[in-house]
């Protein structure tokens, strides 16, 4: 029996407003209503969700899923636009990264257009709303039981 899946869903700064923040933007799901559709996409596998204001901990966290989880969502929110030490954290890691966003950064203003966390992630999800994580979630689900049952050579 394989080891049930860890996935880590981490959220940077002022996702913590999700329903309040910008909603023609946004949406009106709230963080928890996000993370209630993460937990029900991953249909049993364990899913640990965070979210930070703080850079520093947001790359604590990248660190702690280095080891700790078989798969990141990672919202990173105005640092993935900036931050090239989550580039340099997400860099250190082997298991899946699946960047999520739920607007359509590129068909935003220009500074949005690049992210850095997309030179280091596997693959991209923007511009469904919520319904991104879900699609995020299962994506990431799916790297990692395609890993599993690749052949070891
Ligand atoms: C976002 C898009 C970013 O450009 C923005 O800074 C955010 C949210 C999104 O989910 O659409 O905070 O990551």
């Amino acid at each position: 029996m394989p080891e049930t899946p860890v996935l880590y869903v981490l959220n940077g700064p002022n996702l913590n407003l999700l329903g309040v923040r910008e909603p023609h933007i946004y949406g009106r799901e709230t963080l928890a209503d996000v993370q209630a559709l993460c937990e029900r996409a991953a249909e049993g596998a364990s899913v640990v969700f965070r979210q930070t204001n703080h850079e520093g901990e947001l790359i604590d966290w990248v660190q702690e899923a280095r080891t700790e989880a078989h798969a990141l969502v990672l919202n990173p929110a105005g640092y993935g636009h900036t931050s090239i030490a989550l580039l340099d954290a997400l860099k250190a890691l082997i298991i899946p990264i699946v960047e999520c966003h739920l607007s359509n950064p590129a068909a935003r203003e220009a500074f949005r257009h690049q992210t850095y966390v997309s030179l280091a992630a596997t693959g991209v999800v923007s511009g469904f709303g919520a319904h991104s994580y879900e699609l995020a979630v299962k994506a990431a689900l799916r790297l990692v039981q395609e890993r599993r049952s690749a052949p070891t050579v």
